[in-house]
């Protein structure tokens, strides 16, 4: 091997993967289209388009040429010569190769169609509030799924293969722990809260919203908290979502609702974090596969603290509040900021995932995970679900579901193939809360700064500990070297409890 022959290697090695990246801000654009007024004529035109991009993809990700590069690469006399980036990147391209190569094409191919034809089976089942029309679609889904993680391996739990894939290190052994000490102390909290005499008044926020007007107060909090519009933009989708096709283009779409204020501004909020993420990602990770983030739960955490730990806190209002007031003097002008804040925070276990407070939104995604977890084991069955899903509902959140349109057939997930993709949601508030404490013990006046709408230290330290590294570091990496503790309900449930016994006083 000549001093040069590793170099060029290398170069071209990084070529092909930046020949990926463009392949996949191509797909990422037309997708952004498609959800954001794409004309429907062209539709399903442009849904091959992206099917055959997809498969562009895929083969490349799966190549003989890609195995060629990964092999000579990762020989010790040359690894040791790579720099941490080109490292990272064959890692994870080597992660993506086995994952991709170790299932047949036909077996592959097959599980595509399955999804595409469950999802619609899904939607009418949904409709109809008929969990049998999905029902036999869902066991091959389970199954298949089953297969897959026997395939890819695992340690421990089979669910341990699924896991992997949304949150890398995360296992059923950790997640049991953490997810049942949080339940264990939500139930009772949620009990004592709705025990409680104190419920904050919240009508006023059904009434008319201009939605020029919310239009200019989103733009304002998303301005303020450092979403970068000449790197981003907003727009409208039936389903809020955050997308980046580079560093310096994330776009956030948005929903506003004529009668309702907070739907469309703290969803708004919540991918306007996805976003701050993906713009404030290191330039030196530009077209290597690694400039975005790092794993589903950490991205969450960003989208979460900024909705939730920030944009749900009376600092963040005590600064807003004016501007809130002048753009809506009906109704609150008649309301003080101290009433808003309690009114934005009402806790009410609802049937519905989406809509749940930021307090019982977890006992939606435990039970979830406890359902689909159990259904790859092999301990519960399909058919059963409905019953099960309502025995949890009742159990964890004391209402019950009238029919399975608004119970076990409420989410797309499932029926998409996305088993294991739930937990990441509570991880994500889990996580948030432990950067939490750790940015208010390095930031000081933590607070001062929200109230008087200082938000760039948090970008700055939220930049330094999670954002610049993209997928350079692990998740588990990032929240060691950021707050030096592994994942740990306790920050989250000291959190919430602080919070909601403020809230409601209790
Ligand atoms: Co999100």
């Amino acid at each position: 091997m000549t001093v040069n022959s590793w170099e060029a290697k290398l170069k071209e090695f990084k070529e092909y993967v930046k020949r990926i990246t463009h392949y996949n801000e191509a797909i990422g654009l037309m997708y952004w289209d498609l959800r954001t007024g794409a004309p429907k004529k062209g539709m399903a035109q442009r849904s091959e388009v992206i099917g055959t991009l997809s498969g562009e993809v895929f083969k490349m990700t799966t190549s003989e040429q890609m195995e060629e590069y990964i092999q000579y690469l990762s020989q010790p006399e040359v690894e040791e010569k790579l720099d941490d980036i080109s490292r990272t990147m064959i890692k994870e391209c080597r992660k993506e190769y086995e994952r991709s190569k170790k299932i047949p094409q036909e077996k592959y191919q097959e599980y595509i169609i399955l999804t595409s034809n469950s999802e619609n089976a899904w939607e009418e089942a949904k409709e109809q509030s008929n969990f049998d029309l999905f029902r036999p679609y869902l066991e091959k889904v389970i199954a298949f799924n089953q297969e897959f993680s026997e395939i890819w391996g695992y340690e421990g739990n089979r669910y341990n293969a699924l896991l992997e894939y949304y949150e890398p290190g995360m296992t059923v052994e950790k997640l049991d722990v953490i997810f049942s000490q949080l339940k264990d102390n939500i139930v009772p909290l949620l009990k004592e809260i709705m025990d409680s005499p104190n419920r904050p008044e919240t009508g006023f926020l059904q009434q008319p919203f201009d939605i020029e007007k919310q239009k200019k107060m989103i733009r304002l909090v998303l301005e303020s908290i450092g979403f970068d519009f000449s790197g981003g933009r907003i727009d409208q989708s039936v389903h809020p979502f955050c997308t980046s096709l580079n560093y310096g283009d994330v776009r956030v779409t948005t929903k506003f609702y004529e009668n309702d204020l907070t739907m469309g501004l703290f969803s708004s909020i919540h991918e306007g974090g996805h976003a701050l993420y993906e713009q404030s990602i290191s330039r030196d990770l530009v077209g290597t596969l690694l400039g975005t983030g790092t794993s589903m739960g950490i991205h969450e955490s960003q989208s979460r603290f900024w909705e939730n730990v920030v944009g749900r806190s009376l600092p963040f209002w005590k600064f807003f509040y004016p501007n809130l007031v002048q753009l809506f003097p009906t109704p609150f002008n008649e309301v003080n900021v101290e009433e808003f804040y309690r009114a934005i925070n009402e806790v009410k276990p609802s049937m519905i995932r989406i809509e749940a407070d930021e307090l019982t939104y977890n006992l939606h995604i435990i039970m979830r995970y406890e359902l689909e977890k159990a259904l790859l084991n092999n301990e519960i069955q399909v058919k059963d679900l409905p019953v099960l899903w309502n025995d949890k509902m009742r159990e964890y959140l004391g209402i019950v579901p009238e029919n399975d349109s608004e119970g076990v057939l409420q989410d797309v997930h499932w029926s998409a193939g996305l088993i294991g993709y739930f937990p990441s949601y509570t991880l994500g508030n889990i996580y948030a809360a432990q950067f939490l404490q750790t940015m208010k013990k390095e930031l000081e006046n933590y607070e001062d700064l929200i109230a008087s709408g200082q938000f760039n230290p948090l970008k700055i330290w939220l930049t330094q500990n999670i954002y610049r590294h993209g997928k350079m570091l692990t998740p588990s990496e990032i929240l060691l070297q950021a707050t030096g503790e592994e994942a740990d309900a306790s920050c989250f449930i000291n959190y919430l409890n602080e919070k909601f016994r403020g809230i409601y006083q209790i």
